[in-house]
């Protein structure tokens, strides 16, 4: 084990869904690989992810993306200091693969063993290249499983402010590409798609959930976009696929942007960080950032291949678990419906 300078290397594998991937972390904040072997490819022809090919996929692939993460840090496993692994939520038969290679190699090896919080991981992204970030501050997870407001109130120290009463916001990018024709993976094809289109071309509804002001609903918004579809064939007018995306991507944007700086405001913390799939759209970014200048918020958002699903913001949580004394048994087992701040 080698912490004679004071640096915790961390080997970090993340399987909760259609990615298969692994890490090298030193100190948390420094990333010496990050592997991501994408499945994309395989689920398309369906739409969407299919649970049991991802399994058998993760299970194809998880040993050679550990390897390659090994070799590009430059690092062995001998020279791990611990192995930090997504436990929850996600995918029971994907997230397994995971668990269970991080259990075998953290046996064999004897180095300690971490479960992470897949959402702790997102938020924690924003660590990675914003070196001066500490909690407190207030974070919008928004992902293809999970729309949260939530109040960051130390490393591993979580307050939900606001959820999504049905769809996440990813899920309804996923399911509008899918009815406009676009495809899968829905919220990349809506973010170029809307870029040719007018946004302000259909007024979609902003949903608001009576008596929670942070909570979000978007299969109102979803089924507003079918009904305006379904119009559209029996009026036998043609759809333009631009101004669809665009105006549903603003109705989203719109919704998530209020509800964020509402709550920054109220929280009385003037620091603002998003993660999760759906933080990489551009136009939610663009509109957040405008939006924290004007209130005098400080806005951190990682880059995109940090949004997305990573093993290194596994690795960057794991190591705050890590120096805070948290292990994990050889029990660790997939929890697919993991709380946040649940251990
Ligand atoms: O965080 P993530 O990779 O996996 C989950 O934990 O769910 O998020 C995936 C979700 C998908 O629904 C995908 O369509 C959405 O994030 N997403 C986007 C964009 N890139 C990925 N949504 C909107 N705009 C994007 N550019
Ligand atoms: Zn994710």
């Amino acid at each position: 084990m080698d912490t004679g300078k004071g640096t915790i290397k961390i080997l970090s594998i993340e399987t909760s869904c259609d990615e298969t991937a692994a890490a090298v972390t030193v100190n948390g904040r420094e990333v010496l690989s990050n592997i991501i072997y994408s499945q994309i490819a395989l689920h398309k022809d369906y739409g969407g992810v299919v649970p049991e090919i991802a399994s058998r996929k993760h299970i194809e692939k998880i040993n050679q993306v550990v390897d390659a993460a090994l070799s590009e840090s430059g690092y062995g496993l001998d020279d791990m200091d611990a192995i930090a692994v997504t436990y929850g939520p996600g995918l029971v038969g994907a997230l397994l693969v995971g668990v269970s290679a991080a259990k075998a190699i953290a046996f064999a090896k004897d180095i300690p063993l971490i479960g992470v919080h897949h959402i702790e991981g997102h938020i924690s992204a924003n660590y990675i290249e914003n070196k001066d970030l500490e909690p407190p501050f207030v974070c919008l997870v928004a992902s293809g499983g999970h729309s949260h407001l939530v109040a960051v109130k130390d490393y591993g120290e979580y307050e939900v402010l606001g959820r999504t009463r049905d769809d996440a916001a990813g899920e309804a990018f996923d399911k509008v590409a899918r009815a406009i024709g676009l495809g899968y993976p829905g919220g990349p094809k809506i973010d170029k798609a809307a870029k040719e289109g007018n946004p302000d071309a259909i007024d979609f509804p902003r949903a608001k959930v009576e008596g929670s002001e942070y909570d979000f609903s978007f299969s109102g918004l979803k089924s507003a976009v079918l009904n305006y579809l379904n119009q559209c064939e029996m009026k036998g007018m043609d759809v333009n696929v631009n101004d669809v995306a665009a105006s549903f991507q603003k109705a989203v944007v719109d919704v998530l942007t209020d509800h964020s700086i509402n709550a920054v405001n109220a929280y009385g913390l003037k620091k603002f960080a998003i993660a999760g799939g759906v933080a990489s759209n551009s136009a939610l970014r663009e509109s957040l950032k405008k939006r924290c200048e004007k209130e005098n918020i400080e806005f951190f958002c990682p880059s995109p291949v940090y949004c997305t699903d990573n093993a290194a913001m596994i690795g960057t949580a794991g190591y705050y678990e890590f120096i805070k004394g948290e292990r994990s048994g050889y029990d660790l087992n997939a929890v697919p419906a993991l709380k946040l701040g649940e251990r």
